[in-house]
């Protein structure tokens, strides 16, 4: 009889992070497959699973030295620090979020230290790993939350309501950027009773905008751009197609209420939409959500981890979205990181293989045998 795996969930030490990496649910489920779970005293806490409901799933709960003793798989939501596993032998799977693009040196750690790192933030975008996809699951909540965000810091309503003492106007909501996030952020807002248009680069989504009920804001004028690079990701446009983009933009901000910047460009900065002269348009009292502060902004003067107030507006630049709304983002990011490991469960050894081959493995592996392994590392 084979060893049963054992999986340990950290507790994460970030600052602005309160999710954690597993839920009693999924505890249950990795000890149906044949693993031991132990779960480091308190992980949960801040998204609201205690100790207790850990146990009662069938998890050991334990120190940090102690649940670690042995693992053969490590679950977190931010990647440790490699030298803060000690007790993990060489050949452990830690399968989190690793950042290598930000943090190549501690990925490339991870292969000195013998440990086979997943970063599940990598994961193709492929209809088979849609259940394993973190970066969905977490800018969904992410870009619902931004519009609660907005809503709390606007000091005006969102419906239109008639009452007796008069008419109070809807908000007008612009969303720029629509991928998972910015869908979500128009679903939101029209539900709150807002007036909601969007924009994007990748012109298939403007079907997408009108199918929700918003007003698709696009660059007409400049032939042949689609705006859709691999895996369906924006690409960097052209000097011609940005000019036209930001004029369309001036006119349309200065009539809006609360804008919310959600675009990204994989490996690159994120791109700059609005700009001060564009801010100072706007009307006082209006409220910027940057939803991509943390990979450099979407709004010039957008400062991480805070609110800046520029001409009368609010920019509101909060750091980990998702961590805003743990208890959801852990239970979605934990049934992400089953999935992934369950697709690949040997049912007779009782532990996951990862076929060299496979090109979710080949998407998600960045050291394994001591080697860094993946393109993003300078791997094969
Ligand atoms: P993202 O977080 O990388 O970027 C957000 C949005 O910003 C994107 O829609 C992008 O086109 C847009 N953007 C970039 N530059 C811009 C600019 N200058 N102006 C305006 N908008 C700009 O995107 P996300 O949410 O990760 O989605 C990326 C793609 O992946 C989408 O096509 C989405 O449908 C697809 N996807 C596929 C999945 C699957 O098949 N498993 C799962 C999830 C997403």
């Amino acid at each position: 009889m084979t060893q049963p795996v054992r999986i340990a969930v950290l507790g994460e030490t970030a600052d602005f992070e309160r999710r954690v990496a597993a839920s009693p649910e999924t505890v249950k489920k990795f000890i149906g497959l044949g693993a031991v779970v132990a779960v480091e005293s308190g992980a949960g806490l801040a998204s609201g699973i205690a100790d207790a409901d850990y146990a009662a799933a069938g998890a050991e709960v334990g120190p940090r030295a102690s649940i670690l003793s042995g693992a053969g798989i490590v679950l977190a939501v931010q990647a440790p620090e490699p030298a803060s596993l000690a007790g993990v032998a060489p050949g452990a799977r830690v399968v989190a979020m690793h950042a290598p693009a930000a943090s190549p040196d501690r990925a490339k750690a991870y292969a000195a230290a013998g440990y086979e790192a997943l970063a599940m933030e990598l994961m193709p975008r492929i209809t088979r790993a849609q259940s394993m996809d973190v970066l969905s699951s977490q800018s969904n909540l992410a870009g619902y939350k931004a519009v609660l965000d907005a809503a709390a810091e606007y000091g005006r309503a969102f419906p239109m309501m008639m009452t007796a003492a008069g008419t109070v106007s809807a908000a007008k909501v612009f969303i720029m950027g629509v991928g998972v996030a910015g869908l979500q952020a128009i679903a939101t807002a029209r539900r709150l009773g807002a007036q909601v248009s969007a924009t994007d680069v990748r012109s298939a989504t403007k079907e997408q905008i009108m199918s929700l009920g918003a007003k698709p804001i696009f660059v007409e004028a400049v032939k042949g751009i689609e705006g859709e690079g691999s895996g369906g990701y924006a690409t960097e446009m052209s000097d011609e197609y940005k000019a036209a983009q930001a004029e369309l933009v001036s006119s349309h901000i200065a009539k809006q209420d609360i804008v919310i910047t959600t675009a990204l460009i994989p490996g690159r900065a994120a791109p700059r939409l609005v700009s001060d002269a564009q801010l100072a348009t706007m009307r006082a009292g209006s409220v910027i959500i940057d939803l991509a502060v943390e990979a450099g902004g979407n709004v010039e003067g957008a400062v991480a981890g805070e609110i800046v107030v520029k001409h009368g507006v609010k920019i509101v630049g909060h750091r980990n979205v998702p961590s805003r709304l743990a208890a959801d983002a852990s239970l979605l990011y934990a049934r992400n990181l089953f999935n992934f490991l369950s697709a690949f469960w040997d049912k007779d050894t009782k532990v996951p293989v990862l076929p060299d081959d496979d090109e979710i493995v080949k998407g998600v592996r960045l050291t394994k045998d001591g080697k860094a392994v993946h393109p993003v590392l300078g791997g094969a």
